[in-house]
């Protein structure tokens, strides 16, 4: 079954951008996803085809009409059973676990603003997850749907190689991943670790989950603390 991206946008020309060409490229091109754009410009009012107004209460910015967003969501025919998600720095932030779970749904449904933002209303009306893919500003939700729509298409069946499939699992257990060597084992004055050539896979091992646990101490306390709690609590 093909997995239906439908995305609500003011710049369908953005689709599937990058996603038309390596892993997902191909994907595409075997039909295990398909990315589908809404022009909402197409449903703008009047000769100019305004999509947007000036906010109520006064500001800068456009915020886009609430009326122009449910008539691009009725003509998109997006399935009911699809999430419905709204790319705002506003929103939850993305996870790992999100992703599953819109990579394990028939599609998705991602509305792309510009300017302000969009009127609360529709979003509240017609169900509308606020997610951000983290805390800075980008100038409009696009990237934001391609960054996600990355990450689930690595997900659907078939997309990626089994051999690279734990990488996935590595970062489920909630730790940064270790780090990477390849030939040559030595470059520009510097040795790769004598662990790796050692055959050892024990060894290996031990020395990988040590590294990925140093790391994200370092790098994320906030993911170390939370690793911590669930070791403790399952007694691992
Ligand atoms: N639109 C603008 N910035 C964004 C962000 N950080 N995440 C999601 N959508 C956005």
């Amino acid at each position: 079954m093909t997995w239906q991206a439908t995305v609500l946008t003011l710049f369908p020309d953005m689709f599937p951008g990058h996603l038309g060409q390596s892993l997902a490229g191909r994907a595409l091109d075997n039909g295990l996803w398909s990315c589908r754009t809404e022009d909402m410009r197409l449903h703008g009012l009047g000769r100019h085809r305004a999509v947007d107004d000036t906010p109520f209460g006064g500001g800068a910015g456009m915020v886009i009409r609430p009326d122009v967003v449910d008539a691009a969501l009725a003509a998109s025919q997006a399935g009911a059973d699809v999430p419905r998600i709204y790319l705002t720095p506003r929103g939850r932030p993305l996870s790992q676990r999100d992703v599953r779970r819109y990579a394990a749904s028939p599609g998705v449904l991602l509305l792309c603003g510009r300017f302000e933002g969009v009127d609360e209303r529709v979003l509240e009306a017609r169900g509308l997850e606020q997610v951000s893919i983290g805390d800075y500003v980008l100038s409009g939700g696009e990237t934001a749907a391609l960054v996600l729509l990355d990450a689930c298409v690595r997900l659907l069946p078939g997309v990626m190689g089994s051999e690279d499939s734990g990488v996935e699992e590595s970062f489920s257990e909630g730790l940064l991943e270790y780090p990477h060597y390849t030939r040559p084992a030595e470059w520009d004055g510097r040795a790769v670790p004598d662990i790796l050539l050692s055959g050892n896979h024990a060894a290996i091992a031990a020395w990988r989950q040590a590294q990925a646990e140093e790391i994200t101490r370092e790098r994320r306390p906030d993911l170390w603390s939370a690793w911590l709690d669930r070791r403790e609590k399952t007694g691992l």
